[in-house]
């Protein structure tokens, strides 16, 4: 029997970035797409183009660079919507058109306010429109699983009739049990009479945390595409996550021994860091794949199987994903090191700078050097970052003070430079010193009632007394919340740089102009 291939479409970038804390800047999203396109996803879903100038043109920026992966734009069944998926995917070598419509009782009712055969028009209608911009045109059945069967049915026969390459089964509310799940496609091609003209595809959510074990339920019975998300970001529980599906895929292939993913497995642990870095959300330790502890061994018994035979205990090796195992802890780079080895570990760390950009990075690593007894590959990720993110900042740090104790009033002083002009120093009295510093940077923005400091951490990213501190602060500026992170050796001015990280982050998203939530 010759093997299937299941396709892998990403939409981190689009159901995972639109969960609440996710949202990613044009820049965050073309890094990120770069790395889909290094991890071998098929297709990238960059966004909602009709959502937002913000989406258009990160879609449209994602489709000027990434040249391996389809990449598509999610449109409602809607002109304007298929429109704009069109203009925004123009440069693709390869796009995709994914344009979808609700087909159950409930959200046809309520939602839509429309009877199923006004559904059904509606959606032959986008179908064939998509099909001027793109022969690839993907149909969603929003909340399929507890749709109507035969209406399901009859609507995917119209959808592929009218040119839909790929149709879609979305569980939406994350309501479906693997078995049911499985039947269901395996329902779809049986009564679907036009189905071998399309491939079938699964998207679940993990309301129920069975959004992975669903979607393998569906490839089993012959689902041939999963929409999957990195660390299984997405709306509420999330989606399936994607190295979940690929690695039970690769690891379990006597079960699933008829298909085959061409996902590059080795780019799964650096894709999921990658994401942590950009969103500031890192996942749960015990995360199957990319948690810390995935692969840590920690009673004795395990670990004396482990060493006895590596088997025992592990089903997979973390090189299989791209992770070599305490590579975080080991001391790296001294003050004695010279520019090309520095160059070197930036690049084993997995980042492409220019020499300009290593240039100023090395006058930081030496000053760092200087600083520190011992330099962690994490020190130079945090230097790294900061210098991404410093590029993205609308404002910059000149200087600041900060004086605090028990018998003093905490006093904050900050002067910045905003689009290249400096501003005046601002002082601010009382709170403690955190609270008057952000006062401070509220005032020197001019945006001081205008936030709300809703979550604040700070933790050290190495070890030792001399640790770089990461301070991660999401932030709430008029009803958008967005996270910034910001490293130092002073956590007050890594927090101060993630304030400014939070704030370019909020300036880029209010391009935003999203009319409606689907
Ligand atoms: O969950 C869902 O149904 C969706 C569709 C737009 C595919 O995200
Ligand atoms: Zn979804």
């Amino acid at each position: 029997m010759e093997k299937e291939k299941v396709f892998i479409f990403d939409t981190t970038l689009r159901d995972g970035e639109q969960a609440p804390g996710f949202s990613m800047t044009k820049e965050e999203k073309v890094r990120m797409a770069l790395q889909l396109e290094k991890l071998g996803v098929d297709i990238i879903e960059a966004g909602f183009a009709a959502a937002s100038i913000g989406d258009f043109e990160a879609i449209n920026e994602v489709a000027k660079v990434v040249k391996n992966s389809t990449i598509c734009s999610l449109a409602r069944a809607l002109e304007n919507d298929i429109e704009k998926a069109g203009k925004a995917l123009e440069p693709a070598e390869r796009k995709r058109i994914h344009t979808f419509i609700a087909t159950s009782p409930i959200h046809m009712k309520y939602k839509l306010k429309m009877s199923p055969d006004e559904v059904l028009e509606r959606a032959v209608k986008a179908v064939k429109f998509a099909r001027k911009f793109t022969d690839d045109v993907e149909f969603s059945a929003e909340d399929a699983f507890r749709s109507d069967r035969d209406f399901l049915f009859k609507i995917f026969e119209a959808v592929i009739d009218a040119g839909a390459k790929t149709i879609n089964v979305p569980d939406t509310v994350g309501y479906a049990i693997p078995e049911e799940f499985g039947q269901l496609i395996e329902d779809i091609k049986n009564n679907v009479p036009n189905i071998d003209k399309a491939i079938i595809s699964v998207h679940c959510h993990n309301d129920l945390g069975l959004a992975v074990a669903n979607s393998l339920s569906a490839i089993k019975k012959g689902a041939r595409q999963v929409h999957a998300t990195v660390n299984g970001i997405g709306e509420r529980a999330g989606n399936a996550a994607m190295e979940e599906v690929v690695m039970a895929l690769k690891v379990r292939h006597d079960y699933f021994n008829e298909v085959y993913t061409t996902i590059n497995t080795k780019e799964i642990y650096p894709s999921s860091r990658l994401l942590c870095q950009i969103t500031g959300s890192f996942v749960q330790p015990n995360k199957a794949i990319v948690g810390d502890n995935a692969f840590a061994h920690e009673a004795g018994i395990h670990q004396h199987g482990v060493l006895a035979h590596r088997e025992t205990y592990e089903i997979m090796r973390p090189e299989d994903i791209g992770l070599e195992i305490k590579s975080g802890s080991n001391l790296v780079l001294g003050k004695h090191s010279g520019r090309h080895a520095f160059k070197t570990k930036v690049e084993e760390l997995g980042y492409n700078l220019s020499d300009e950009q290593i240039e100023k990075l090395f006058v930081k690593f030496k000053d760092l050097a200087d600083k520190k007894k011992q330099v962690f590959n994490e020190d130079i990720e945090a230097l790294v970052l900061d210098e991404l993110s410093t590029n993205q900042k609308l404002a910059q740090l000149s200087y600041f003070h900060v004086l605090t104790g028990n018998t003093v009033i905490p006093t904050a002083t900050v002067k910045l430079k905003v689009e290249e002009v400096e501003t005046s120093p601002y002082t601010v009295l009382g709170g403690g010193p955190i609270d008057c510093t952000l006062k401070a940077l509220g005032k020197a923005l001019n945006i001081e009632d205008r936030f709300k400091l809703k979550e604040f951490n700070v933790r050290a990213i190495t070890y030792g007394k001399d640790a770089i501190g990461e301070a991660k602060l999401t932030i709430d500026f008029e009803g958008y919340e967005v996270v910034g992170k910001g490293w130092s050796i002073d956590i007050v001015e890594a927090s101060i740089k993630a304030f400014l990280n939070a704030y370019s982050k909020y300036v880029s998203l209010t391009k935003k102009n999203i009319s409606e939530s689907i």
